[in-house]
């Protein structure tokens, strides 16, 4: 019997089976409100019999969106929405996940299609940002943030917490915080970004300081029976990777004290000059070394989209689940492509009834 089939089970929730689609932007968000487009997109992957969707990067606050098309969660109107999405995720026999985050000073850009670079200073579709310190990210993001002060830091704390809180009132069963890729949170804990001589900057400890004091005060609120979990970069591929490596995996070992279930291991991008070793599944080694140093189960994504590569990372013991994204835009039933590719029996059977009934008839689809 495949692994990836298997079902997975973290607090009170059960996934029918180890694949998660990971969070994918879909920059197509007026005012933070997710829309007709979420709604078919989400329902459709659902459908298609992932174990776990986690709805995409949603702002906790509106100068924390990427683009101006981005999702968010700052208000009862958004959460309104986006309760229409969790609800057919569900509906479809798939745990509703949701990533809230805010994207510090990456904010204020351009949807990807349309330069992803920041936008103009002088554009009035353009917002002023916030970062631990006055450095930009460079290259196509070359605005300046404004140096967050202490109540700033309160306030997105607070952000985060009343974000949280909605993602459940709004029907979510699985919290992804968004602590990875250069954003906000996982600037704070980059020397590429924070240079704070406070509390918050300097040692690893203080750099991990707005992480964890962020986490533990969603924790909080996030009720303890469902799957509370976060994202993070421990790699930047800079030169440097040992040491952010091994600074991360004690971070990670504070998130766990901190209550956190699950990690979704990926990597920093704090610098335009980074040298990712992009390849099938490259992030797998470094997952297993988070899962066995911490003892938490991981997932990651990256290149797991070929159904054989999936099932390795889990029969191998890099990671517990497998995220797999692009895959899923390409073809929303990947995992029915996976359940006849890794021999499945029945493989029609992780659609649909009203699709499985039809495709299991004819073996040559
Ligand atoms: C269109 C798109 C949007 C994305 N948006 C997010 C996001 O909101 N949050 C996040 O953590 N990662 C985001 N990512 C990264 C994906 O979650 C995933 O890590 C990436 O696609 C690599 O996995 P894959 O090789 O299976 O596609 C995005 C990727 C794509 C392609």
């Amino acid at each position: 019997m495949s692994a990836l089939f298997q079902p997975f089970t973290l607090k009170d929730v059960t996934l029918r089976n180890r694949i998660a689609i990971p969070p994918m932007c879909q920059y197509m968000s007026n005012d933070g409100i997710i829309n007709d487009w979420h709604q078919v997109h989400y329902a459709a992957q659902a459908r298609g019999g992932a174990g776990l969707i986690v709805v995409e990067a949603t702002a906790v606050a509106p100068e924390g969106r990427i683009t101006p098309g981005c999702a968010g969660l700052w208000n009862d109107e958004q959460a309104q929405a986006l309760s229409q999405v969790a609800k057919a995720i569900k509906a479809a026999g798939c745990v509703p996940g949701i990533q809230i985050a805010h994207a510090g000073r990456k904010a204020s850009a351009n949807r990807p299609w349309e330069g992803d670079d920041h936008i103009p200073e002088n554009d009035p579709r353009g917002w002023p940002t916030i970062a631990p310190s006055a450095v930009a990210f460079g290259e196509g993001l070359p605005k300046v943030p404004q140096a967050m002060t202490l109540e700033d830091i309160a306030r997105v704390r607070q952000n985060f917490v009343d974000a949280a809180r909605r993602a459940y009132e709004a029907g979510f069963e699985w919290l992804e915080l968004h602590f990875a890729h250069g954003y906000l949170a996982q600037s704070f804990f980059s020397e590429h970004a924070n240079q704070r001589t406070d509390q918050y900057g300097g040692s690893a400890e203080n750099r991990g300081r707005f992480l964890l004091e962020t986490m533990a005060a969603v924790r909080e609120v996030w009720p303890e029976r469902l799957p509370f979990t976060a994202r993070f970069g421990v790699i930047e591929f800079d030169g440097r990777d040992e040491q952010t490596l091994s600074e991360s995996i004690e971070l990670v070992k504070g998130f766990k004290r901190t209550g956190l279930d699950l990690i979704s291991v990926s990597m920093g991008f704090n610098t335009p000059t980074a040298q990712i070793p992009w390849g099938p599944a490259f992030m797998g080694p470094i997952a297993e070394r988070v899962r066995r140093e911490v003892g938490i189960p991981v997932t990651s994504a990256w290149g797991f989209g070929a159904p054989k590569l999936a099932e390795q990372a889990l029969t191998s013991g890099q990671l517990d689940i497998v995220s797999v994204g692009r895959a899923y835009l390409a073809n929303p039933h990947w995992t029915y492509v996976a359940a006849k590719e890794l021999g499945i029996e029945q493989p029609a059977w992780t659609l649909p009834a009203s699709y499985a009934h039809w495709l299991s008839r004819y073996k040559e689809l």
